[in-house]
């Protein structure tokens, strides 16, 4: 799929930027799961974890250094796999591993049981087809086996971004589309935001169920 193909080649522009920025913050013991994360998670000591678009691995490592007995890293991008390895290995975190794969073909190519699927903070909103995703996660998990997702709920996704900031909600999208969003910008969070043509999907098809219970405002 085109959008893939140049969200993965966008994606690939930023891995090294992750990298030093996540091993900058795991020395200075600042790279951490965010309040809800952590109280969500609770104890996950001897769970086998599968972290879905882990990216360059920093939450994967979090999730290992949790007290998970393994966690697997899977992204679209092959510079992110890298470089994921590459920083377990600088932290010393060997009950890790990551491979390559789009999340849209993963069950055609995988078929390992896990505890726990684990995916988080803008990851769905790249993938096209939700109930492809919903499905490889089932296949993901053994029978006591479960999701856990933290991620924007697609409400937020109608919002006019350029008032966000100016604390104004204003519906600029409309909340079912057709086609994906065309975005001119990739990164800003472990990175620059750098100029590179990305597609985001439209994830509303089973997503909008899931829905936080905490009402506190996310810092
Ligand atoms: C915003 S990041 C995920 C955030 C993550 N929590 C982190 O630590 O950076 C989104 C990730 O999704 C990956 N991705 C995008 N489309 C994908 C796909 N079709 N299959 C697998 N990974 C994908 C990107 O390569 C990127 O690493």
């Amino acid at each position: 799929m085109k959008e893939i193909e140049s969200n993965k080649h966008s994606w690939s522009q930023i891995s090294e930027d992750h990298y030093y920025a996540f091993k900058a913050r795991f020395k200075e013991g600042t790279q951490f799961f965010n309040y809800y994360i952590k109280r969500e998670l609770g104890d996950i000591t001897g769970k086998d974890i599968i972290h879905l678009q882990c990216n360059t691995g920093a939450d994967t490592i979090l999730l290992a250094q949790m007290g998970a007995e393994h966690v697997t890293g899977v992204d679209l991008v092959p510079e992110n796999i890298y470089y994921a390895k590459k920083l377990a290995s600088d932290l010393n975190v060997t009950n890790v591993d990551f491979f390559e794969s789009d999340i849209m073909t993963l069950s055609q190519k995988y078929n390992k049981k896990h505890d726990m699927v684990f995916t988080s903070e803008g990851a769905l909103v790249w993938l096209p087809d939700m109930e492809v995703w919903a499905k490889t996660v089932r296949s993901l998990l053994n029978d006591t086996g479960y999701l856990y997702v933290f991620d924007s709920h697609p409400f937020f996704l109608m919002l006019d971004e350029e008032k966000l900031d100016k604390q104004i909600y204003d519906i600029k999208y409309p909340y079912f589309k057709k086609t994906p969003d065309f975005d001119t910008t990739i990164g800003g969070y472990a990175s620059e935001r750098k100029g590179l043509n990305t597609r985001l999907f439209n994830v509303v098809d089973c997503y909008n169920h899931v829905i936080s219970y905490y009402n506190e405002p996310f810092n």
